[in-house]
């Protein structure tokens, strides 16, 4: 973590309580007052109104089946987001804030495996079929475990995830360069992710249009050769005058090649109605400037001229949206079956049939010539939409860096990319993995307002990953510390930043730098995030733990709540009740059982 963690301590760490605990009442002099290191200049959201929960963890165990041993990466991690709220998650490196976004979106690759828990998503178990999706068995005299998986199984859960990824739940990936695929352009990948779950509506707005300037000619008659490029623009955007008036402007500035009018009329046509839908390549084209007013112009009139569709697009554009409603069906049939815990074989066989039925009547479209004809409006609209969401994540020159690869961007530029990706589907939950780590600060302020907005427009929840504590104080509104696999404290932002109880929080804000008081010592937590292989017995963090104590090497802490919303998981807070029977021994692995004989589907590499 960046944050100052080291491993040796310049000056000695001194963790801070304001609770009178039955220790603190023991030993006071190791207990000291409150004293806050950040302050948010928020209110606390406990004391808001709060949103319904949306995603709700509980328990999770995700582990990875390495040659070394198995790495107990989450070890019972519980979770809550509610919609509209932004949720923290923060601690050191190493210690599972990813592996908890991949175990929520399902998408933890080989070796590791979600071996247990709930995931809860809109009342639908995300983990529903787990236990008979694959088998352990421990190779003897050694420390690894042989994994038998379920191929069949496991690609049954894929499709049924795909209904709850994108539109459900969103992901910004931490390392954006791994997550892109260097040989396919920017706009195939921000375009596919926009046809996958947005591309109903996108050919309803190609559909519409196409119906406005038929019905546009028909008031019009033949007339001046801009008119149905102005009123099909004044029916995309709902009949106003304002868009014709601006549209004409502009067509008449880049008629006469006055750039700068051009490039105002421009402007202006931007603020009338959403870019996609109205001539984006003219307003591009006049935005970027800098070509001849000749070219401009015919650029002008060509953008104008994109509909109206021919007939064979049209039937395409029809047929590809019944096979996008029926995705959505059969999305919806997932969604139940996750939800109620039963199989819909008929319904969802029902659908498949229909697919293919509807894939058969298409299949003349699939001829490269024609197919390479009749997706063209389609292709431009995705690829106009694309530009419109890089717009929206700052990039400078869009156009140009919706038709690059990933290598030829930086990796702000890739990061910004990933973040439009996930922002344009506009989902329920956004999975943000350091989303902002290589911004700079102007950069990252902006697309920290932009998930701000999208929280307030959508009612997205936004689960934030970072290291940054100040990000955290600024955005938050429940943070989860999380300690080697698990959540080790859990509160409102303001209050965790007043009365931090945990150890290794106190230890955290005791390493942020403050400008305030200057003359402060940083302190430091001393050791590091330990080998989760063999994780140390009893609370995790004993071994760097100024306060352990025999019970702590013994016991798992519970977690305790401390106040409204506020849970910490350690036992200085415990209250003094019956002393609960000694954890048995830790086994490095406790793995179902198998038939020793169990086989793979032939082909398939045995995994160890
Ligand atoms: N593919 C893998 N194989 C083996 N172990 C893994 C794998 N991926 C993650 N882990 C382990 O899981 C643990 C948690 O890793 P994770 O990536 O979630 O850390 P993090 O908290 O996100 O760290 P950072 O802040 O550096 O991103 C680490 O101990 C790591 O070694
Ligand atoms: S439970 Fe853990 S954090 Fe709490 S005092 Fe013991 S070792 Fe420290
Ligand atoms: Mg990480």
């Amino acid at each position: 973590m960046a944050s100052g963690v080291t491993s040796q301590s310049s000056a000695r760490w001194r963790p801070v309580t304001g609770h009178r605990s039955r220790l603190a009442r023991r030993a006071p002099s190791r207990v000291q007052t409150a004293e806050r290191t950040v302050a948010p200049s928020r209110p606390i959201a406990s004391t808001q109104q709060r949103g319904e929960v949306v995603l709700d963890v509980q328990d999770l165990k995700t582990y990875f089946f390495t040659y070394d041993g198995v790495v107990r990466a989450l070890d019972g991690v519980n979770l809550t987001v509610r919609r509209g709220e932004t949720t923290g998650l923060v601690g050191e490196t190493g210690c599972g804030k990813s592996v908890t976004a991949f175990s929520i979106a399902r998408l933890v690759s080989e070796p590791g495996r979600v071996m247990s828990g709930k995931i809860t998503f809109r009342g639908a178990n995300l983990l529903w079929g787990l236990e008979k999706e694959a088998k352990y068995r421990r190779v003897a005299k050694s420390n690894r475990v042989k994994v038998s998986r379920s191929f069949r199984r496991i690609k049954a859960a894929n499709e049924r995830l795909a209904s709850v990824r994108g539109r459900g739940i969103a992901m910004i990936f931490q390392e954006p360069s791994a997550a892109m695929n260097p040989v396919f352009s920017i706009w195939d990948q921000v375009g596919e992710a926009l046809l996958l779950h947005r591309g109903i509506e996108i050919v309803d707005g190609l559909l519409a249009a196409d119906r406005a300037w038929g019905e546009s000619r028909g008031l019009l008659g033949s007339d001046v050769e801009y008119s149905s490029g102005a009123s099909e623009i004044a029916h995309a955007g709902g009949g106003h005058a304002a868009t014709t008036a601006a549209i004409a402007a502009l067509v008449h500035a880049a008629l006469a090649g006055d750039q700068l009018e051009t490039r105002a009329a421009a402007d202006r046509l931007g603020e009338t109605v959403s870019l996609p839908t109205l001539a984006p390549e003219a307003f591009y084209t006049v935005r970027n400037m800098g070509m001849d007013a000749e070219l401009l112009r015919r650029r002008v009139l060509r953008s104008l001229r994109r509909v109206p569709l021919t007939r064979m697009q049209r039937n395409y554009l029809r047929l590809r949206r019944r096979q996008m409603v029926l995705d959505a069906e059969l999305g919806q049939v997932s969604f139940r079956e996750m939800k109620t815990g039963k199989p819909f074989r008929f319904q969802r066989r029902a659908i498949q049939l229909r697919k293919l039925r509807s894939r058969l009547r298409g299949s003349y479209f699939r001829f490269w010539g024609i197919r390479r004809r009749v997706e063209r409006p389609l292709k431009e609209e995705t690829f106009w939409r694309v530009v419109q969401a890089l717009e929206g994540v700052r990039i400078a020159n869009p156009v140009q860096i919706a038709r690059g690869y990933p290598h030829e961007l930086s990796g702000g530029m890739l990061q910004r990319v990933m973040i439009s990706m996930a922002l344009s589907c506009e989902p329920e939950v956004l999975l943000a993995d350091e989303p902002t780590t290589a911004l700079d600060v102007t950069i990252q302020a902006q697309i920290l307002e932009l998930m701000r907005q999208l929280r307030e427009r959508v009612g997205t929840a936004i689960v934030l990953i970072t290291h940054d504590l100040g990000v955290v104080a600024e955005v938050c509104d429940h943070v989860n510390v999380m300690y080697a696999g698990l959540i080790v404290e859990s509160a409102p932002v303001g209050e965790l930043f007043r009365r931090p109880l945990h150890p290794y929080t106190q230890g955290l804000l005791g390493s942020i730098p403050r400008y305030d008081h200057p003359e402060k010592e940083l302190t430091s937590i001393p050791g590091s995030v330990p080998n989760l292989i063999s994780p140390p017995p009893g609370c995790r963090f004993h071994p760097r733990c100024p306060y352990a104590m025999p019970i702590c090497k013994e016991r798992r802490p519970e977690s305790l709540p401390q106040g409204e919303d506020h849970t910490v998981s350690c036992f200085l807070y415990e209250s003094p009740a019956e002393p609960a029977p000694a954890e048995p021994a830790a086994a490095p692995f406790e793995p179902s059982t198998v038939e020793p004989n169990a086989s793979l589907p032939r082909g398939v590499p045995r995994p160890v």
